[in-house]
């Protein structure tokens, strides 16, 4: 897009289901820049934590397993340790679990390193402390939210998409209790960055979100 500096860093944050990832996704194809999807690299955590009955608290065993965790990003698939985890990071498990992992200080302090290194060149990023801790300079600073039954809407209507079989009122319980995990934890808590624009998409459609996500970029 033309007016868009060169190597600029593009950063969303906001609650579950606040079209962080879809946005994030198409406004980085639109500009040319790579995505990079934090939420995944909390869910590859996780779900080798759970794998190898590793609790969430912080302990010799947890530093032991985040010392051999690499995570890499290719075409849309997920790779940690080597492993296409694309699919089986999404599961109703991690949902459940990956806020007690990402409160962990050293989880946090861990991965602050992998999500810097993917900075040069520039990128658009989305997570829940993007704007506030891990890209404080960012150029674009977007929180967006919406009213909890909207996000719930929106995973539900994901799963059904993907063929799953889902309970709305049990989708809405568990966006409102992760983000409420992600909002009250000690370490970068859920919250916009006081310079971040907050965009409520509540009454906003996709084409909307992208576009005023892409008029920010644009000013730079
Ligand atoms: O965006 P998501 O639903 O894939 O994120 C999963 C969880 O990961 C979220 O509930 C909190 C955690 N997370 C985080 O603590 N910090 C980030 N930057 C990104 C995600």
């Amino acid at each position: 897009m033309s007016g868009v500096k060169k190597q600029p860093v593009i950063v969303l944050d906001g609650p579950a289901g606040a079209g962080k990832s879809s946005i994030g996704r198409e406004a980085a194809c639109r500009l040319g820049l790579p995505f990079l999807d934090t939420g995944a690299i909390y869910r590859a955590i996780t779900f080798f934590m759970l794998r190898d009955g590793i609790a969430a608290a912080e302990s010799p065993e947890l530093a032991e397993r985040l010392r051999e965790f690499t995570v890499s990003f290719r075409n849309g698939t997920v790779f940690a340790c080597g492993e296409d985890v694309t699919e089986a990071i999404r599961s109703p498990g991690i949902d459940k679990k990956v806020s007690s992992y990402s409160a962990l200080p050293m989880v946090r302090e861990f991965l602050l390193g992998i999500q810097r290194d993917a900075i040069a060149g520039g990128l658009v990023a989305e997570g829940r402390d993007m704007g506030t801790v891990v890209f404080p300079d960012a150029d674009v600073k977007i929180f967006l939210t919406a009213a909890p039954e909207t996000r719930a809407r929106r995973r539900y209507d994901e799963r059904i998409a993907r063929g799953e079989s889902v309970d709305y009122g049990e989708i809405l319980e568990q966006v409102n209790r992760r983000d409420t995990l992600d909002r009250s934890r000690d370490v970068a808590p859920l919250k916009p960055a006081l310079d971040a624009v907050v965009l409520d998409t509540t009454d906003l459609s996709f084409d909307e979100v992208l576009e005023n996500v892409l008029e920010y970029a644009a000013r730079l």
